[in-house]
């Protein structure tokens, strides 16, 4: 698929440098929500790229060559980001990767049978406003109906207003919302709606 002389396709089998690109685009994009829990920044780099299933992941390749856009997903395989705790202890160690790792559970990772899980969208900042955003939730929409799911899922920030409208714009409803209590100041927000769009 194209858009913008950009192409989508999965980052599986893509290079690793190019697996770098999608992990450094993704903390730009996720820095200022996840940036207390999985910063300094070279470790969260390091842990991405560890954690990262390209075979979860569809990305925007621009013309050059160069990965301007990812989404993720979650199957009952496995999801994008796999921060399991032999990632969170080799990278932050023991103690560092105790307390990451109850935060994360408490946030949850729920994988839904019913409904296709989107696991983190960003756009590169000099890229947004030209619909690679929009192509990538078709995209996923593609994927998701290919693989016989009947609806899409995503969770939005409650900050995010601009992302829930665009989402909402894509035809998603609001179907419930999500409080972190108090993991809120961990995270700088302080929940989450979950929005879900029909296939
Ligand atoms: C949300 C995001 C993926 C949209 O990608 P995009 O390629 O700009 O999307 P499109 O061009 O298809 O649509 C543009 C619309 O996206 C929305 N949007 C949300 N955040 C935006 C941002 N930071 N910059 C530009 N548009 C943004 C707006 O509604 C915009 O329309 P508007 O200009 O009329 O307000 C992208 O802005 C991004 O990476 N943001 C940071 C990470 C993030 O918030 N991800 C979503 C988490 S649920």
């Amino acid at each position: 698929m194209t858009v913008q002389g950009c192409e989508i396709r999965t980052l599986a089998g893509l290079s690793p440098t190019d697996r770098a690109d999608a992990a450094r685009l993704f903390w730009a994009a996720f820095r200022g929500k996840l940036g207390r829990l999985l910063g300094p920044d070279a470790q969260a780099l390091v842990l991405l790229e560890r954690a990262m299933r390209p075979d979860h992941a569809l990305v925007v390749v621009a013309p050059g060559g160069r990965v301007v856009g990812v989404a993720g997903f979650r199957s009952p395989v496995g999801s994008f980001l796999a921060l399991e705790w032999r990632h969170l202890r080799a990278v932050y160690g023991r103690f560092g990767g105790v307390w990451r790792s109850a935060a994360l559970h408490w946030m949850g990772r729920d994988v839904d049978n019913a409904r296709f899980l989107v696991d983190g969208l960003a756009v590169a900042e000099g890229w947004r406003g030209r619909g690679l955003g929009s192509a990538l939730i078709e995209a996923l929409a593609a994927e998701a109906r290919a693989r016989g799911y009947a609806r899409l899922r995503l969770d939005v920030a409650d900050q995010n207003d601009r992302a829930r409208a665009l989402y909402e714009r894509l035809g998603f409803d609001p179907a419930g919302h999500q409080r972190l209590g108090l993991a809120a100041p961990l995270f700088g927000m302080s929940g989450s709606t979950v929005m879900e769009r029909r296939l």
